[in-house]
C-alpha cells in the first residue's frame, strides 16, 4: 500500500481506514493532504477487497479545515495559479463524494472550514456530540467557495445562509439536526455508531451499494417527470445482474447472500 506523508491507512478486511495524519495542526490541510486524499480515495475506489472507507483524523480534532499558512503562501501566487490550486481542492472533495465505495466519516473535537466540507461530503457522517463545526472562513475574509456545493447539497441553501454569512460554529447536535451529519453521539458511543453503519453496508449487496450512490447524483437533478425513464431503466437493468440475482435466491432460500460468506 501506498505510503503517505500526511496520512494513515490501514486496512481491516473489507474495511480500508484514512485517517488525517498532521495532528499538531488539528490536520488542517495542505497541498500534500490534498494530493493524497485524492490519490487515497481513488485507490480505495480501485481496490477490489474494499468495500468500505471510514475517514477520520488523528489527535484532538478531525480537521481545521485548509491550512491557513498554506493558504497566506497560495495567496502571493497569480490569480491563475491560484484557481489552478482551488481547482485542484474540489476535486479532492470530489474524489470523496463520488467514491465508488461508501465513505462513513467518524468526527470528533473540531470540523471547520474545509473540516465541515469534508463532512459533506463524505455519504454517512457520525460525530461526536459536542464536536464543533462552521462554515468559518468568513471571519478570516474568505467564503466557503469549493465546498459551498457539497455543503449546500446536504443542508439546503436556506441554512447555507445563516452559516455561510455569520461563520458561526454550532455543535454535533445541530449538524445532526440540519442534516450535515447523519448521528450526532456521546463520545463513548462514536465507534460503536461507526461500525453500526459499517457494518450495515457490508450486509448490503456491494455493487447494489455503489449504484444506490449513482442513482442518488443521477436523480437529484430531476423533475419527478424525467426521472421516470432513468430510474426504470435504471431498475430494470439492476434486476438481471448476477448480485441481484444471488440477493433474491439468497432470501427465497433462506440463506445468506454469497456476498456474506
Ligand atoms: N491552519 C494552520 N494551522 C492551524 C489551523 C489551520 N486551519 N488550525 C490550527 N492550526 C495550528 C495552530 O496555529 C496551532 O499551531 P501552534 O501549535 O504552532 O501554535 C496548532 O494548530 C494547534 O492549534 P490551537 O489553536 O492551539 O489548538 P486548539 O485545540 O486550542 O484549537 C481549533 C483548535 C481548530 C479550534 C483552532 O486551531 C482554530 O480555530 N483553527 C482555525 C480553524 C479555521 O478557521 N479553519 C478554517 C480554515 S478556511
Amino acid at each position: 500500500m501506498t505510503a503517505y506523508q500526511t496520512l494513515e491507512i490501514a486496512q481491516d478486511g473489507p474495511v480500508r481506514h484514512v485517517r488525517l495524519n498532521r495532528p499538531e495542526v488539528r490536520n488542517a490541510f495542505n497541498g500534500t493532504v490534498v494530493d493524497e486524499l485524492q490519490h487515497a480515495f481513488a485507490a480505495a475506489a480501485d481496490d477490489a477487497a474494499t468495500r468500505v472507507v471510514v475517514l477520520t483524523g488523528n489527535g484532538k480534532s478531525f480537521s481545521a479545515g485548509a491550512d491557513l499558512a498554506w493558504m497566506q503562501e497560495q495567496a502571493n501566487l497569480p490569480e491563475a495559479d491560484n484557481q489552478v490550486g482551488a481547482e485542484h481542492m474540489a476535486r479532492m472533495f470530489l474524489a470523496i463524494a463520488r467514491c465508488s465505495k461508501p465513505v462513513v466519516a467518524r468526527i470528533f473535537g473540531h470540523a471547520l472550514g474545509g473540516g465541515t466540507g469534508l463532512t459533506a461530503a463524505v455519504d454517512i457522517a457520525v460525530c461526536t456530540e459536542d464536536c464543533l463545526f462552521g462554515l468559518t472562513e468568513v471571519k478570516l475574509g474568505i467564503v466557503p467557495a469549493v465546498i459551498s456545493p457539497f455543503v449546500m447539497q446536504k443542508i439546503g441553501a436556506g441554512r447555507a445562509r445563516t452559516l455561510f454569512l455569520t461563520g458561526e460554529r454550532f455543535d454535533g447536535k445541530e449538524a445532526e439536526r440540519i442534516g450535515l451529519v447523519q448521528r450526532a453521539v456521546p463520545t463513548q458511543e462514536l465507534d460503536a455508531t461507526v461500525h453500526k453503519y459499517v457494518a450495515e453496508l457490508l450486509a448490503a449487496g456491494p455493487c447494489a451499494v455503489a449504484s444506490a450512490k449513482q442513482l442518488i447524483g443521477a436523480v437529484a437533478p430531476l423533475s419527478l417527470e424525467d426521472a421516470i425513464p432513468v430510474t426504470s431503466r435504471w431498475i430494470a437493468q439492476l434486476r438481471s445482474t448476477p448480485e441481484a440475482r444471488e440477493g433474491f435466491a439468497a432470501f427465497l432460500g433462506k440463506r445468506p447472500p454469497n456476498w456474506l460468506a
